[in-house]
């Protein structure tokens, strides 16, 4: 039996936790491939709300195996305060459940620290990183010098490479004029972590080969999104890992033709945390309207950080470039419902760079920036579609809206999202 894909299709904060949280239903094995605890990942079921970051959202089914693959980057004080969260909120986390692979690399305090040093060396040109020592855990791991969980498997020999790698850090850091860290204290809250974590350490690749030789369905869980791919978003305002389909592959290790199914997710609407090329940004009332007043945690404000999203039109060059780049076989639109109440909608359907017309981002950032978009209007709707369940109830303009986001990607709108409760979708043949 097969895999299945979810990418993001946009900067990330599509709504990929609740479309994960609706697929894994029919799944056997859920797995994060990319990132770390940058993502955050909102999910409501039946009036609870749960967030995760590193957790994939398959734990909330019973009968689901999770996986944190080998192309992630794991704080492990962070996941275990998650695994505490989610077990005192009545889910069911244990090593059965839960398998962490022993290739993902770990970020210590210092990854933190360097991070933020990073960030502010960058000063105005900052990329506007999540602060979770993303960037440097990777920068270890391809430069080869990086800790991987395994190690924790010998608690000892893992205590000292934190040690050492925390030094390292603190001459680095201490150059700049920060602060050195602790790396003793570090490497004891680490060994005490390693201890914990032991248990649900795995050769993940080898588990899910495994699963799908036996004929489980495996759900892999995309984090943030095309756009903010190493390779094909708008370097360098990007994250350092790969969440885009061939990300779930290496991430995981398994074979491309398992796979039968990736599913692009999108927002209505376009969204942003961090700098970085937005092309069809707002900058007035209608861009504060899309982001919400931040008093539903459905509103624009990030998960992970509570920055408050840019936001802008839903922009159709970026989700038809990610549906290629990833091959999507369908999209999954969320928040549709947010966009009642507009007397227009805009959508771009191309750029304008320097009188051409293009219909693909450009690949480098001077010309990015300097795009125009080409936008296609669209009329609104005045009901609330929140309790609309069936693609005949919706008004006319919503489904004029949806079928030409379809056409624009060449891709096949197979649901849409009208609210964060599970049941709130409407399917599209
Ligand atoms: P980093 O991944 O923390 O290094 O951040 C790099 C860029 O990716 C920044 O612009 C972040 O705002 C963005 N980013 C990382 N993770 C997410 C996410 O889960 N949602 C939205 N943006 C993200």
């Amino acid at each position: 039996m097969p895999a299945t894909i979810i990418v993001g299709a946009q900067w990330g904060d599509e709504g990929k936790g609740g479309v994960t949280d609706r697929l894994a239903a029919e799944a056997d094995v859920v797995a994060r491939f990319a990132g770390g605890d940058n993502a955050g990942h909102t999910v409501a079921v039946g009036g609870k709300v749960y967030k995760l970051h590193l957790v994939p959202s398959g734990i909330l089914y019973d009968g689901v195996t999770c996986v944190l693959g080998n192309g992630m980057v794991i704080n492990p004080l962070n996941l275990l305060q998650e695994i505490d969260g989610l077990v005192a909120q009545g889910v069911a986390v244990s090593p059965d459940r839960l398998l962490i692979s022993t290739r993902a690399h770990i970020i210590t305090p210092a990854h933190i620290a360097l991070d933020r040093a990073i960030e502010k060396a960058r000063g105005e040109g900052a990329i506007g990183t999540t602060l979770r020592g993303i960037g440097p855990a990777y920068l270890d791991k391809t430069g080869r010098s990086g800790i991987r969980m395994g190690l924790m498997l010998d608690d000892e020999t893992f205590a000292d490479a934190v040690h050492e790698s925390v030094e390292q850090a603190n001459e680095t850091l201490a150059q700049q004029g920060f602060e050195r860290l602790d790396s003793r204290q570090t490497a004891a809250a680490y060994i005490d972590a390693a201890r914990r974590l032991q248990a649900y350490l795995c050769e993940t690749s080898v588990y899910i080969n495994q699963r799908l030789r036996e004929g489980a369905r495996v759900l892999c869980e995309g984090a943030q999104g095309t756009m903010l791919d190493i390779d094909h978003g708008d370097y360098p305002f990007v994250t350092s890992s790969s969440p885009t389909a061939g990300g779930a592959l290496t991430g995981l290790g398994f074979g491309p033709l398992h796979v039968d199914r990736v599913v692009g997710v999108a927002k209505c609407f376009a969204t942003r945390v961090g700098s970085g090329p937005m092309p069809t940004e707002l900058h007035d009332e209608l861009g504060d309207r899309l982001r919400g007043s931040g008093e539903h945690f459905w509103d624009e404000f990030g998960t992970t950080t509570g920055r408050p999203r840019r936001c802008g039109w839903l922009d159709g060059v970026i989700l038809r470039y990610a549906a290629q780049v990833s091959g999507f076989t369908e999209l999954f639109l969320t928040k549709l419902d947010i966009l009642s109440g507009f007397d227009e909608l805009k959508i771009a359907v191309a750029y304008e760079l320097d009188g051409r017309r293009i219909d693909h981002p450009p690949s480098t950032l001077h010309e990015l920036e300097r795009v125009q978009p080409v936008y296609e209007t669209f009329d609104g709707w005045h009901v609330d579609i929140g309790g609309i369940r069936h693609v005949d109830d919706l008004p006319d303009a919503a489904r004029v809206y949806v079928r030409r986001i379809g056409e624009i990607c060449d891709t096949l709108v197979t649901a849409v999202g009208v609210g964060p409760e599970r049941d709130q979708v409407i399917h599209f043949a």
